[in-house]
């Protein structure tokens, strides 16, 4: 078959959560330049508003719903009004995350439930009320984004760690649970890119040099090489994928 076909997204309506940040402003693009219908979301009703302008001016389908995924009331709300209003959703991204960082002996409380309410609760809140009309439909694709640290600790960010290790494993659970809906469920771990998320890192000198001796690659990544992964997980070359992990760091993981 060929690739053309088989990678083909056009037409499918895509949903990037946390898409006016870095990484997800790119997912989203990608998508849309392939012909997906995109909806943009962030808690910033502003920052939605202007990336639906500027998607709208570079003649892409985008439609914005400003909302908070670790809400559950909301979101049900806002998956049933984008299902009424644009249509059901064929791809979720559920990309939105933050990242706090404290020796865990300081880590407060109420931080720790952030990090782990907006990177694993509300992954868990999207896809299971968009996953509802999949079901229906018997066909979708969800992608949840990880990280290194699906796989790997690091000082100061333990909780961070936490929420994208369970991102692993809800990622496996998910496809355990819907992949008999035709549903697949699969995950990209990034490596190290150049966003607000990772601008302290990428300014301190002492990081990037270490980052870089440490990466087989020696560099930063640049985030279009995410969409090689991105296009696959969301088209029917991925059809028999299911619960898998794709990493795209340099081969960050692969050595120590
Ligand atoms: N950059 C990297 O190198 C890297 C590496 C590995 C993994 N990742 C992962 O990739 C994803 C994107 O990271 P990034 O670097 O692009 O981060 P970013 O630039 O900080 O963007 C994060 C996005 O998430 C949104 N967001 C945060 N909390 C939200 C909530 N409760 N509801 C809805 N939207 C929310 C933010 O908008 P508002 O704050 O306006 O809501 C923003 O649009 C994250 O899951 C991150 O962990 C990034």
């Amino acid at each position: 078959m060929k690739a053309e076909r088989l990678f083909n997204i056009e037409g499918k309506i895509a949903l990037v959560t946390g898409s006016t940040g870095g990484l997800g402003n790119v997912f989203a693009k990608g998508l849309a330049e392939n012909g997906c219908t995109v909806i943009l979301n962030s808690r910033s009703r502003k920052k939605v508003e202007a990336q639906v302008k500027e998607f709208k001016e570079s003649g892409y389908q985008a439609y914005g719903y400003a909302f908070d995924i670790t809400d559950g009331e909301q979101v049900k709300g806002t998956v049933e009004q984008i299902t009424e209003q644009v249509g059901v959703i064929d791809i979720l991204v559920n990309n939105a995350g933050i990242n706090l960082r404290a020796p865990l002996e300081d880590f407060s409380d109420e931080d720790w439930d952030k990090v782990i309410g907006i990177n694993l609760t509300g992954s868990f809140l999207m896809a299971k009320y968009v996953a509802k009309e999949m079901i229906k439909r018997k066909s979708g694709k969800i992608i949840n984004i990880g990280s290194m640290q699906s796989e790997l600790g690091r000082p100061t960010i333990t909780p961070y760690a936490a929420s994208k290790g369970g991102i692993k494993m809800l990622t496996k659970g998910m496809a355990t649970d819907w992949a008999k809906y035709n549903i697949q469920v699969n995950g990209i771990g990034p490596g190290y890119f150049k966003t607000d998320m990772t601008k302290p890192l990428y300014e301190n000198p002492e990081f990037d040099s270490w980052l870089c001796s440490r990466t087989p690659s020696n560099r930063w990544g640049e985030t279009e090489e995410l969409l090689g992964a991105l296009l696959f997980l969301s088209s029917s070359a991925s059809s028999y994928v299911n619960g898998q992990m794709v990493y795209v760091d340099g081969g960050l993981l692969s050595t120590v």
